[in-house]
């Protein structure tokens, strides 16, 4: 992870749209938003590694739902390269809250409410690169040039 770093973004598709059957709709338009997947796979973490990668959230009210949430069935973690991947993945996602998404976007087809909405993005490249590695290995990243 190198010299692409600013191409790539991490993505979650959350335990809502996992158990709602909606994996794959929501991985078709990652690839029609021109993203190539260079990691994916399906896990379920435990309440300590939900914890552990909201940490910045620890303080909020939010918290103790957003980790029950997040460990309480599978989600598929993602690895996303393009350029402006950030920018365009939460582009693509639309707003943290449902309601407030445009016309279009993953979360206002597919999210039910601002706690459980569909998938997360990364908000800067920075933490695009800590939560790649905090779900993936180098050796996970699949180059396919
Ligand atoms: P995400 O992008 O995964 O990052 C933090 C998550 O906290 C966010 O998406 C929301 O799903 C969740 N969350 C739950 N409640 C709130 C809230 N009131 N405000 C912001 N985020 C919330």
């Amino acid at each position: 992870m190198s010299e692409q770093i600013g191409n790539l973004t991490f993505g979650i598709i959350k335990p809502d749209a996992v158990r709602a059957g909606k994996t794959g709709a929501i991985i078709q338009r990652i690839t029609d938003g021109g993203f190539r997947i260079r990691a994916m796979k399906l896990i379920r973490m435990t309440r300590e590694e939900a914890e552990g990668f909201y940490a910045v959230h620890r303080e909020r009210p939010f918290f103790a739902g957003l980790v029950e949430f997040m460990s309480s069935a599978p989600c598929v973690v993602l690895a996303l390269e393009r350029d402006g991947a950030v920018k365009a993945w939460r582009d693509l996602m639309g707003a943290t809250d449902p309601a407030k998404a445009d016309a279009g976007t993953i979360r206002k087809e597919f999210a039910a409410s601002i706690g459980e909405n569909a998938v997360h993005g990364s908000d800067s490249e920075e933490n695009a690169r800590i939560e790649i590695a905090y779900f993936f290995s180098q050796l996970e990243l699949v180059n396919s040039e």
